[in-house]
C-alpha cells in the first residue's frame, strides 16, 4: 500500500498543500525519502512501533503539540542519507498516541534565505490563535556553536503547511547585549500565569568546555514576535557540563522540571521557579534516561494535565536506509521526593496482541526457559518478589548458536540493562521491557528507564529467568506481541 503521505505527493492537486506541493527542494527531498523507503523497511532490525521517519536520518523529536483532534510530533531529519546531514523538520500526527501517519515534510531550509539548517524547536499557539513553530536557524557558511538565530513559521490550521515568519529573525544574539552565549539553540515556551516565557539552552565558555546556561525570555505581543531577555534562570551547577540543549522547562504539580541534554545522558532538575526574577533553584536531580542513547527529549502537556515526553533513541548503524527513532511516549510525574517518575504511556497497551502468560513461579538458582513471541516485537510485564534472593537474570536469546544473550538483571544494588547500570534498591520489582526489533526500552517500578540498541533475534527466541542468591517468585509474568504504529 502507498503510505499517505507519499500519496498526499500523487495527490497534490486534489490536497492543499501550499509551498510543499511545487517547492522543487521539497519534492526532491521526499522524492528521496520515498525512494530508499521500500529498503529501510524491508530491515529486520527497523522497529515498527516507535516513531521513525519513512526512511533515512532523525533526530531530536521536535514541536510536540496537541492541535485540533490530533497528536503532531515533529522530528529532525535529513532527507538524502542514514548518516545525517543537514537538518529539515520531518512530521507525524496520531488521534490517540497509538496509530501515527506521516505527513509530508514541514520545514526545509530557506537557502534563498541564506538559511542551511532547520534545527530543534517547538510549536504552540500564538496569542492571536496562529500556529506557530520556533526553531534554531543555522546560516549558510556560519558555525552553529558560534552564530544561530530563533525563526519562526506561521503554519495553517491543520498544521500541514508552514510558511516562514517574515518577521525573522525572531531572536538574535544581540538580545545578550555583550555578553557571548555560545551554542544558542533550541527554543522551548511555556505559559506562567498569564505570561508567555521561552527558553534557550547554551554555554558561556566553549572554549573551555563548559558553564552552561538556560536562558529565559519573555514574550512582549500576542504575536509572539518581540522578546525580552530576562537574563539566565538556570546555571549549570557542574562547571565541565558543556552545554544546555534541548532545554525543557515546565511544572509537574507544585514543582519545577528542567531537563537539559549535556551532549550526555539527559539531566533532569527540580526545584521551584520564581517568576517575578525568572531564576530556577533546583533541589533535586538525576538521570531521566540512564543511557546515553536516549537524548534531546521533548515534551507536551496533554488536555488531563500529564505531561507526556519522547527521546531520541540514537547509535543505530548506517547503511541500512534508516538511522534512529522516537522513545514510546513516556507519562511523567514526581515522588515525593522529588524523583522523576515515567511510565509507558496507557494508550500504548491497544497495540498488545494476544496475551502469552506464566503462571506464578518460584525461581533459584535453576534458570526456566520460556519461549518468546515470534514477530520479535513484544511487551513484557512481571512483578518480581525477591523473598530470599538477593536478584535475578533475565536472558534473552536467540536461538541460533554462540549468539549471546541480551541481558537485563538485578543484583541488589545495581539494576542492569544491555551493559548499562543503574541504580535500585528494593524486594518488588515491577519491570516493563518493550522490545521492538533493535530497540529495547526497561522500566522499573517507573524509576529507572534505561533505553539500548540490542542485535535482532531471531523467530525462535527464548527467554532464560533466573534468581539470583536465594529464591524468588515471579508473578504475572506476562508477554504480548506488539503491533505496528502505522
Ligand atoms: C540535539 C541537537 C540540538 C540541535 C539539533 C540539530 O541532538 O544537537 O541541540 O538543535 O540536535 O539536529
Amino acid at each position: 500500500m502507498i503510505p499517505r503521505w507519499l500519496a498526499v505527493i500523487v495527490l497534490v492537486p486534489f490536497v492543499s498543500l501550499g509551498e510543499s506541493s511545487t517547492n522543487p527542494a521539497i519534492v526532491r527531498a521526499m522524492s528521496a525519502v520515498a525512494a530508499v523507503a521500500p529498503r529501510a523497511q524491508a530491515d529486520p532490525a527497523r522497529p515498527i512501533y516507535h516513531v521513525t521517519a519513512p526512511a533515512q536520518w532523525i533526530n531530536d523529536p521536535n514541536g510536540p503539540i496537541f492541535h485540533k483532534g490530533y497528536y503532531h510530533l515533529f522530528y529532525q531529519h535529513y532527507p538524502f542519507s542514514d548518516a545525517g546531514g543537514p537538518k529539515y523538520w520531518g512530521h507525524v500526527r496520531s488521534r490517540d498516541l497509538v496509530k501515527w501517519e506521516h505527513l509530508p515534510i514541514a520545514l526545509w531550509p530557506s537557502t534563498e534565505k541564506g538559511e542551511s539548517e532547520i534545527w530543534s524547536g517547538c510549536a504552540t499557539i500564538n496569542g492571536n490563535g496562529q500556529p506557530m513553530i520556533f526553531y534554531t536557524s543555522i546560516a549558510q557558511g556560519k558555525n552553529a556553536g558560534d552564530h544561530a538565530e530563533q525563526w519562526a513559521a506561521l503554519g495553517d490550521d491543520d498544521l500541514i503547511t508552514w510558511q516562514k515568519h517574515p518577521a525573522n529573525p525572531i531572536l538574535t544574539e544581540q538580545l545578550h547585549g555583550g555578553v557571548k552565549v555560545n551554542d544558542w539553540r533550541d527554543p522551548f515556551i511555556f505559559h506562567h500565569e498569564g505570561r508567555t516565557f521561552m527558553v534557550l539552552g547554551g554555554n558561556l565558555n566553549a572554549g573551555k568546555g563548559g558553564e552552561a546556561v538556560v536562558n529565559i525570555y519573555e514574550a512582549e505581543n500576542a504575536a509572539l514576535t518581540q522578546w525580552k531577555y530576562r537574563g539566565i534562570l538556570f546555571h549549570h551547577p557542574d562547571k565541565e557540563a558543556a552545554s544546555a540543549e534541548c532545554p525543557n522547562f515546565f511544572q509537574i504539580g507544585k514543582q519545577w522540571v528542567l531537563f537539559v541534554s549535556p551532549y550526555g545522558k539527559v539531566q533532569y532538575f527540580v526545584g521551584d521557579f520564581n517568576a517575578k526574577t525568572c531564576r530556577f533553584e533546583p533541589k533535586t536531580r538525576g538521570e531521566v534516561d540512564h543511557a546515553g542513547t536516549f537524548y534531546a527529549p521533548n515534551t507536551l502537556l496533554q488536555s488531563d494535565g500529564k505531561r507526556i515526553v519522547w527521546g531520541w533513541i540514537m547509535g543505530f548503524p548506517n547503511g541500512h536506509g534508516w538511522n534512529g527513532c522516537l522513545s514510546l511516549p513516556r507519562v511523567l510525574s514526581l515522588s515525593k521526593e522529588g524523583k522523576l517518575l515515567q511510565k509507558p504511556a496507557p494508550q500504548l497497551t491497544k497495540l498488545r496482541g494476544e496475551r502469552l502468560s506464566w503462571k506464578t513461579r518460584r525461581l533459584d538458582n535453576r534458570s526456566e526457559t520460556l519461549t518468546l513471541p515470534k514477530t520479535n516485537t513484544w511487551e513484557l510485564s512481571a512483578e518480581i518478589d525477591l523473598n530470599t534472593a538477593k536478584g535475578f537474570r533475565l536472558n534473552f536469546k536467540s536461538a541460533a548458536k554462540d549468539s549471546p544473550p541480551i541481558t537485563v538483571s538485578f543484583d541488589g544494588s545495581q539494576f542492569e540493562a544491555v551493559g548499562v547500570k543503574a541504580p535500585f534498591t528494593g524486594k518488588k520489582l515491577h519491570l516493563r521491557i518493550f522490545l521492538d526489533h533493535s530497540v529495547m526500552e526497561v522500566f522499573v517500578n517507573d524509576e529507572v528507564c534505561i533505553t539500548r540498541i540490542v542485535p535482532v533475534m531471531d523467530a525462535n527466541a527464548t527467554l532464560e529467568v533466573s534468581a539470583i542468591g536465594g529464591e524468588a517468585q515471579f508473578k504475572h509474568l506476562e508477554m504480548w506481541p506488539m503491533k505496528t504504529i502505522w
